[in-house]
Order: structure tokens, then C-alpha cells, then sequence
């Protein structure tokens, strides 16, 4: 039995009237965060509403009425409400199901607020978060734009493609991305009221998306696709009954099952050169390595394999997450039961710590044996991840299939963001480290030996690196066939992440 209110209807005459007012009203990202400057949208971030609530109610603008209503989730003045959607109309407005009379007032029985990044405006409904609401979610709760979900747009590759897949699409926010650069877009969840959320944000930003009800893959048998997305529900939750099971983020497999599960089976809806991205969590046995259990998963599937580890939290980190997520204070009866449920799951699996990361596999254009990349990087990486992300699967790609001979007959040319940084000791003649650093992409850092340094230094795009390293070898009075074989590795590790192109 569903507890929140009925998702919003699709009716494309008030659909039009709706983007008609929030257009004219400028409900954009831009505007709401002018509206609420910075210390109104870091409160907000903390889950505090009430700086908002005094810049809104002092500016009384439609844009100010507007994120009122449907983002903090206030009871509002009908004559405001009314001002704010003229077009629509109050009367639209609840026939749609987005607002209800309250008192005098009315209040929103969804979210609906303005996303877009890079030149693209969109508007998202989904359910009212527990900031708005001021209670715990529930169970069917339709989640909205959360971190998570721009962490998968950030990251996803964009090709253009004729049809992509997001699976569990909730509102729809991969989708309204794919739509950028897939002809066509199919769109799944388990859930009625989330492809009820994602039929009307379909609607209302101008997409056609073939919407399909099941769980998981289910209803794609037999489809194959160019790129797949998923922020899928990669939550681990403890089977007990004491512990809410949110659609949103729970898949309903004990453990990490739901994205081992997703990695095994995707192959088979991939095209050939086609790319599936996810986000995941993994758990750490018995403080194994994350890379054997995520190198399980992989195994003989015939994809391609890049997994970036982003964090690891130990289970109470996580367990206190997770509690807090739906919404309970840490102070409350049901958020101890939680924690101690986790704690105790968690311990029955020996796992001492989780893993949280992105995987981006790809299903080989040809036959050939798979790369297999695994792969950490803790700190802050390029905003949108996206474009290296997709330059690295093309670079491992090529040197999956080129020999380390192939590879010394190539010019290689140092990437535009790369510097070299070189440290000793004071009064040192040589330094003792050379570090080369990206400034885009991962942000690596890679240490070189003198050989390697050198080897970067001349490239430049004109000379293969053979040729390079058999004048380096003279030069340092070393065997060129020695290094010939040395350097290959280092080699492809800078191509592999984008530091020499
Ligand atoms: C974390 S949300 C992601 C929502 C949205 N795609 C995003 O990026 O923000 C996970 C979604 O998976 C859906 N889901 C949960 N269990 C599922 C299952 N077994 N099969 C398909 N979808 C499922 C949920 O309803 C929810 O919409």
C-alpha cells in the first residue's frame, strides 16, 4: 500500500500551459540560485531550510513562490500560487497533481524544480524530499536529483548513439542526459509510481522515452543497446524486518548481489563496441582487496572493464549514512535498530568494509581478450568525468589491441594539462622524485624514473617513442633493448589515462 500521495498526470494541454508559466518565470538553475545565494543553498545541502525560507519569503517573486512550494515544500498563499503558475491556473495545477489546498493555502504534492547542466534546461517532479516534508521517507519514495545522480551524469560517456538504456530510471534524470545524444532512449524500473514521475518529466521537457515496467533487465530480453546507464538501487540493506526496504535504493538481494548481478548480465544487451556505466557499492571480506571482488564479477563475461573506486566507508560509516538517508535522526529508537542491523549483517558476511565506485564495462567491437582496469582515485576529478571517461575507453581500447611494438611507433604528444614537477633535497644536484600531474581527468599524479622522464620530455608528437628511447638508452649508457622493454608499461599507463595522447 502506498503511503506517499499519487504521482502527477500526464495531460499535455495543461503539460504546455505548466512550461509556459515556469518559462516565463525564468524557473531555472540559474535564477533559483541567484535567488538563494550561497549561504541559502550550503544550508540547504546540510538539510537546514530555513535560511531559504527567509530569502523566499522576503523577495515574494514568482521564482520565490515557486521554490517555496515545490522545493521546501511550504504552504503558500493561493493568490501567490496563482501568480506563479498564471497560465496554468490553481485549478491546473491540482488536475495535474501538483499542488493541494491546504487551509487557505496550498501546498505541493511533489518536487518539481529546474536541472541542466552545459546549455540544457530541464524541469524534474519527483517526490517531495524529507527536507520539504519534514519526515521520514517513504517506503515508495520517488527519489529526486541526488548526488548520486549527478555522480552518473558526470560520468557517463556521450557518444552519439542510436539507442541507449537507463535501468531504474526513477524520475528520470539519466534519461533527460541520454536524451542529448541518443536517437532513441528506453527507460526501466520496478516501480509504477517512479515511470509514473519519469512518463511525466518525459512530458513536460518534450521526450519520447520508451517506458518499461520490471525488474532489473527483465523486460529487455533480447534487446541489445549502445549504451546502458544505472544508478541502480546498489544499497546494501540488511533482510530484516525491522528495516525499511526504500524502492529507491534497495534491489532487493542480500549484500552487494544487485550490481554483481547487473555486471554479470549486461553483456548480453550490449552492441558490439557498446558501453554499459553503474554506479556500485562492493563489500571488503575480511580486508581482502576490492579489485578480487570486483575482478569475480567481471570474470568471463567478455567486457571490457574500467572500475574507479571513489570511497570506502567501514560498516558503521555506512550504516549511519544509509539510517540518515531515509530521513531518521540519528537520536531516534528506529535509527539505532538500523544501525545495529547493519552492523550485525555486515559482520555475519565478515565484510569490514564497503566500497563505493563507478564501473564502466564495454563489450569488445571485435573478438579479442577483454581489458581490465581497476582502479582508485579518492579526490576531486573533472566536472563532467564524462569526456575522459570515453577518451580512456578508446585509448585502452587501442592499446588492447596494439603490441608494445606498435605502441614504441607512435608519436606520442604530453596532453595539454600535464606538468612536471621535480623535488630534492635543499643543495641537491638531481631530484629525487619527478612527478608528472594531470590536471584534468583522474588528476593523476605518476612518478618517473630518469628514463621515463626523459622519454615524457621529448614527447611532443614529432618523434616515435621507439626512436626516443633508443637515443635515451645512448644517453644514459643502458642497453636499448632493456628499455625497450621497460618503458612499455609506464607508457601505457599515461596513454591508458589520458597524460600522453
Ligand atoms: C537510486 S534510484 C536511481 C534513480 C535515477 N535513475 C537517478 O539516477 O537518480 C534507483 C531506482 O531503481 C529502481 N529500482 C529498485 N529496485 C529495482 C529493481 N529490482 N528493478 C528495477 N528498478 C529498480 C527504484 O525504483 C529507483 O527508481
Amino acid at each position: 500500500m502506498s503511503l506517499s500521495p499519487p504521482p502527477p498526470r500526464v495531460d499535455h494541454e495543461l503539460l504546455g500551459r505548466l512550461r509556459a508559466d515556469l518559462e516565463r518565470s525564468a524557473y531555472t538553475v540559474e535564477s533559483v540560485s541567484a535567488l538563494l545565494g550561497p549561504l541559502a543553498v550550503r544550508a540547504l545541502a546540510r538539510e537546514q531550510v530555513l535560511p531559504a525560507q527567509r530569502v523566499t519569503a522576503q523577495a515574494g517573486t514568482p521564482v520565490a513562490t515557486l521554490v517555496r512550494l515545490f522545493a521546501l515544500g511550504d504552504a503558500v498563499d493561493a493568490e501567490d500560487a496563482s501568480s506563479a503558475l498564471p497560465t496554468l491556473g490553481l485549478d491546473g495545477a491540482t488536475r495535474l497533481g501538483l499542488v493541494r489546498g491546504q487551509g487557505p493555502g496550498v501546498v505541493a504534492s511533489c518536487d518539481l524544480r529546474p536541472y541542466g547542466e552545459e546549455g540544457a534546461a530541464w524541469w524534474v517532479a519527483s517526490d517531495l524530499s524529507e527536507i520539504a516534508t519534514r519526515a521520514p521517507l517513504h517506503e515508495d519514495h520517488v527519489l529526486g536529483i541526488g548526488g548520486a545522480s549527478t555522480t552518473l551524469a558526470s560520468w557517463t560517456p556521450r557518444p552519439e548513439v542510436d539507442r541507449a538504456l537507463d535501468v531504474g530510471t526513477g524520475s528520470g534524470v539519466q534519461a533527460l542526459h541520454l536524451g542529448a545524444h541518443a536517437a532513441q532512449v528506453t527507460v526501466t524500473d520496478i516501480s509504477g509510481r517512479a515511470l509514473a514521475f519519469a512518463r511525466f518529466n518525459a512530458a513536460l521537457n518534450g521526450c519520447n522515452w520508451d517506458v518499461r515496467q520490471g525488474s532489473m533487465l527483465a523486460p529487455l530480453a533480447g534487446e541489445r543497446f549502445q549504451l546502458i546507464v544505472s544508478n541502480p538501487p546498489f544499497v546494501i540493506t540488511p533482510r530484516t524486518p525491522e528495516m525499511p526496504l526504500f524502492e529507491y535504493r534497495d534491489g532487493g538481494a542480500a549484500g552487494d548481489a544487485v550490481v554483481a548481478d547487473l555486471v554479470r548480465s549486461i553483456g548480453e544487451h550490449l552492441q558490439p563496441g557498446g558501453i554499459a556505466q553503474f554506479l556500485g557499492n562492493w563489500e571488503i571480506v575480511g580486508g581482502a582487496d576490492w579489485r578480487e571482488r570486483v575482478r569475480g564479477w567481471v570474470a568471463g563475461t567478455g567486457l571490457d572493464a574500467w572500475v574507479v573506486q571513489r570511497e570506502v566507508q567501514d560498516p558503521a560509516e555506512y550504516a549511519e549514512t544509509w539510517a540518515r538517508d531515509g530521513g531518521h535522526h540519528s537520536a531516534t529508537t528506529e535509527f539505532a535498530t538500523m544501525y545495529a542491523a547493519w552492523l550485525d549483517d555486515f559482520a555475519s558476511r565478515g565484510v569490514t568494509a564497503v566500497g563505493f565506485g563507478v564501473i564502466t564495462l564495454q563489450r569488445p567491437a571485435a573478438p579479442r581478450e577483454p581489458f581490465l582496469d581497476l582502479d582508485e582515485a579518492s579526490g576531486p576529478v573533472a566536472a563532467p568525468m564524462g569526456p575522459h571517461i570515453l577518451a580512456g575507453l578508446r585509448a585502452r581500447t587501442w592499446l588492447a589491441e596494439h603490441s608494445d611494438e606498435d605502441l614504441l611507433g607512435v608519436a606520442w604528444r604530453c596532453a595539454d594539462d600535464v606538468t612536471e614537477e621535480r623535488h630534492g633535497r635543499p643543495g641537491q644536484e638531481h631530484p629525487a622524485v619527478i612527478l608528472l600531474r594531470q590536471g584534468g581527468g583522474l588528476r593523476r599524479a605518476v612518478r618517473l624514473d630518469t628514463a621515463g622522464a626523459a622519454l615524457v620530455s621529448v614527447c611532443d608528437g614529432t618523434l616515435p617513442a621507439g626512436v626516443a628511447v633508443d637515443a635515451i638508452a645512448e644517453l644514459l649508457e643502458t642497453d636499448s633493448d632493456v628499455l625497450r622493454a621497460q618503458l612499455p608499461p609506464m607508457l601505457r599507463g599515461l596513454v591508458a589515462d589520458g597524460l600522453l595522447v
